[in-house]
């Protein structure tokens, strides 16, 4: 005699056929059970959430995760001549574009004026310490910083970090009529910190070359997004950064050398990795000191990704194609609990758009696309990353779970007045947010969250734990 364990099946059959009912439906839900098994074992994201949890018992951490909105008057739209409302059908502009309009009566939104700059010499009270993504952020001589498109090594050695970034300190102009907006390599620029609020200047620490013109670093060419590592098998600082012409079209890395954090650099060669075209890029050193390129590739439509040599100066022949035809730029990579996530944004010239959270068990793939990890603000501030586009994320390996998300708020108009959107990163999230993705029911992968805040500052434990 059969006991039928699933009463709603008798509703739809009898007999013999209510006992293979009730197997088929006895293994699809075993068949599920096994695979939720699976995924919780496979993954990692009971481990991220334990880990997760102790941190977020820390008040401060909470405040960091808390989700602040933003709200944003439209300015009245602006009258037109009657001639001119004749000529043009009436176009309701939109945030993105007072983001873009340099007269809009909201730039100073976007773009806060000298008057409110981070001033780390200003007696800053109880400011001091603080983040203020999109303000002038001045450095130890009251200049304001010039690392764009950057990247921050912590250097074990002085237990200093270094920020290094293109020192765009120069007019806006563009080369041809339809060329991109931009600035003449003047170098990489180069600041030192404890804090990672008050930088010293280090000076430009890779400068451009004056009078060759067949020179990579020409000043008539470009150069982005430097980014240093350190060897400590040659005891060497590698910088590697996009090398390229004027209209874009050399698309190449360079690679340059110091015994020194603070340089100078010297530089070595360019060449196109693994043969292809390479624009935005960035370098990854993992755990185990095998340090990785990962570049925009093939017109911009994939990610390649490979391991560099032994003393980090050239790529070997392995090269894998990631987020094959997602055509992302600016990728932003780092680990937690033993898996790879990576930022990157979408390919629109200087302006914003928005970002995508991707992770992988193994650093060459394959890739997941978990979705925008932007928080709070408002719709349009999370669909363009803050106004602003990935360069790096910065961990903090005695805190792990917390990172600080690097950006650059370029003004196109204005290049060297670009301003910095450093912003907390999780990655776990608290106990009662959902992941981004579900497999079956269960998480596949942790959370990954990029917070708004106005202002924000690192939990004070970070300064005691250092
Ligand atoms: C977007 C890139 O991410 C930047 O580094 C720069 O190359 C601009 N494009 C130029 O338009």
């Amino acid at each position: 005699m059969s006991r039928n364990l699933f009463p709603f099946a008798s509703r739809f059959s009898t007999g013999s056929s209510s006992c293979s009912m009730s197997i088929v439906v006895l293994s699809v839900v075993g068949c599920l059970l096994m695979l939720h098994l699976y995924s919780l074992v496979s993954q990692p994201y009971i481990q991220n959430k334990e880990i997760h949890a102790g941190m977020s018992s820390h008040p401060l951490l909470l405040k960091l995760e808390a989700v602040e909105e933003e709200n944003i008057k439209m300015p009245r739209q602006r009258r037109h001549s009657p001639r001119s409302a004749k000529r043009k059908p009436r176009h309701t502009t939109t945030l993105i574009d007072e983001f873009l309009d340099e007269s809009s009566p909201i730039r100073h939104i976007f773009f806060p004026d000298m008057k409110t700059a981070i001033d780390p010499n200003k007696d800053a009270g109880n400011d001091s310490l603080y983040y203020y993504p999109g303000k002038i952020w001045l450095d130890t001589e009251g200049n304001p910083i010039q690392a764009h498109g950057g990247g921050v090594l912590f250097d074990e050695r002085s237990r200093t970090y270094y920020w290094y970034g293109e020192y765009k300190d120069g007019p806006t102009y563009h080369a041809h009529k339809r060329g991109a907006a931009r600035v003449d390599i003047m170098g990489v620029g180069c600041y030192s910190s404890k804090d990672l609020w008050t930088w010293k200047n280090e000076g430009i620490v890779l400068a451009a070359e004056g009078k060759n013109e067949t020179h990579d670093l020409h000043k008539l060419n470009v150069l982005e997004r430097p980014k240093v590592i350190y060897n400590d098998k040659t005891g060497e600082y590698v910088m590697w950064m996009h090398i390229d012409n004027a209209n874009y079209t050399k698309a190449s890395v360079g690679v340059a050398v110091s015994d020194s954090p603070t340089g100078p650099f010297y530089y070595l060669y360019s060449k196109r990795p693994h043969g292809f075209d390479s624009r935005d890029m960035t370098i990854f050193k993992d755990d185990d000191g095998v340090a990785y390129i990962i570049y925009s590739s093939e017109d911009n439509s994939d990610l390649h990704i490979g391991p560099l040599t032994e003393d980090y100066l050239d790529v070997t022949s392995v090269m894998k194609r990631i987020l094959v035809g997602k055509h992302r730029e600016a990728p932003a990579l780092f680990k937690h609990g033993g898996i790879y996530y990576m930022i990157t944004s979408g390919c629109t010239g200087w302006a914003p758009n928005k970002a995508l959270a991707h992770a992988a068990k193994s650093i060459l793939g394959p890739w997941n696309t978990l979705g925008n990890p932007c928080i709070g603000g408002n719709e349009v501030v999370r669909f363009t990353t803050f106004f602003s586009q990935s360069t790096y994320v910065l961990p903090f390996p005695r805190l792990p779970g917390l990172f600080i998300f690097m950006a650059d708020r370029w003004n196109p108009a204005n290049l060297r007045d670009s301003r910095y959107v450093w912003l907390p990163l999780t990655v776990g999230g608290t106990a009662n947010q959902r992941p981004l993705e579900y497999n079956f029911g269960s998480p596949l992968w942790s959370r990954v969250a990029i917070y708004w805040h106005k202002r924000w500052m690192l939990p004070d434990i970070w300064r005691k734990k250092k």
